[in-house]
């Protein structure tokens, strides 16, 4: 599969939503941070929000549910027009179940860790799953600098995802810039997430073809 940029709109104008979206069309994914106070210190937008971004822009959604009980909510956001839902392990009741459930919906079913939470209790979940993200920063905000420890985890995700054959898209998210993207490119993602590094760019879209030259080398 060919590598792919999802810029995150969490580091966009919350005020100029749809423009800051279509800013970026060309990209493979928009990534849409969904924060609730609770899982993370910070709140963002949720379901009304993703289904109005989702009739702004053709780029389809990958929505970062960093939310408490993403069992419950998680449905909503498909319904909302999300292509693609990530919940963090750290918050879902039973993980398994949701899965299936999202893909039952028609999206493609994603799981988060954090970056202390290790991969290898969930090595038999993953055939469950079509996207797994390794968080390259606490989540909770834009901007911060990218966790260089997270690079073996990349490495053992992607072994994993050879030794069972699977075709399960690695995603990483946070910190990902020009200066990171090739060591995470190196370490086996193929799917990155990056805010400020996009939208902090005078060109948002010339800085998505940056970051997938870079990451295509
Ligand atoms: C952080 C979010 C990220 C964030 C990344 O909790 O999940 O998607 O937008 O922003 P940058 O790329 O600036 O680290
Ligand atoms: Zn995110």
């Amino acid at each position: 599969m060919a590598l792919q940029i999802n810029p995150s709109i969490l580091s966009a104008d919350f005020s100029r939503l749809a423009d800051e979206a279509k800013a970026v069309e060309g990209a493979d994914w928009l990534h849409v941070d969904v924060m609730d106070n609770h899982f993370v210190p910070n709140l963002t937008l949720g379901v009304p929000v993703v289904e109005s971004l989702g009739r702004a822009t053709e780029t389809p959604l990958d929505c970062h549910l960093m939310i408490e009980d993403p069992d419950r909510w998680a449905p909503q956001y498909i319904e909302a027009g999300a292509g693609s839902v990530t919940f963090h392990v750290e918050a879902a009741a039973a993980p398994v179940r949701l899965a299936r459930e999202i893909r039952a919906k028609g999206a493609r079913a994603s799981m988060a860790l954090k970056p202390a939470t290790p991969i290898e209790p969930y090595e038999d979940l993953l055939p469950e799953l079509d996207m797994l993200l390794v968080m390259t920063v606490e989540p909770g905000f834009g901007g911060q600098a990218f966790l260089d420890i997270m690079l073996p985890k990349i490495r053992r995700t992607r072994q994993l995802i050879e030794k069972h054959g699977l075709e399960l898209w690695l995603q990483v998210d946070g910190g990902v810039s020009a200066d990171t993207i090739e060591r995470c490119a190196e370490a086996g993602a193929d799917v990155f997430v990056a805010g400020s590094a996009v939208y902090g760019a005078e060109d948002p879209a010339k800085a998505v073809r940056e970051l997938r030259r870079l990451a295509e080398k």
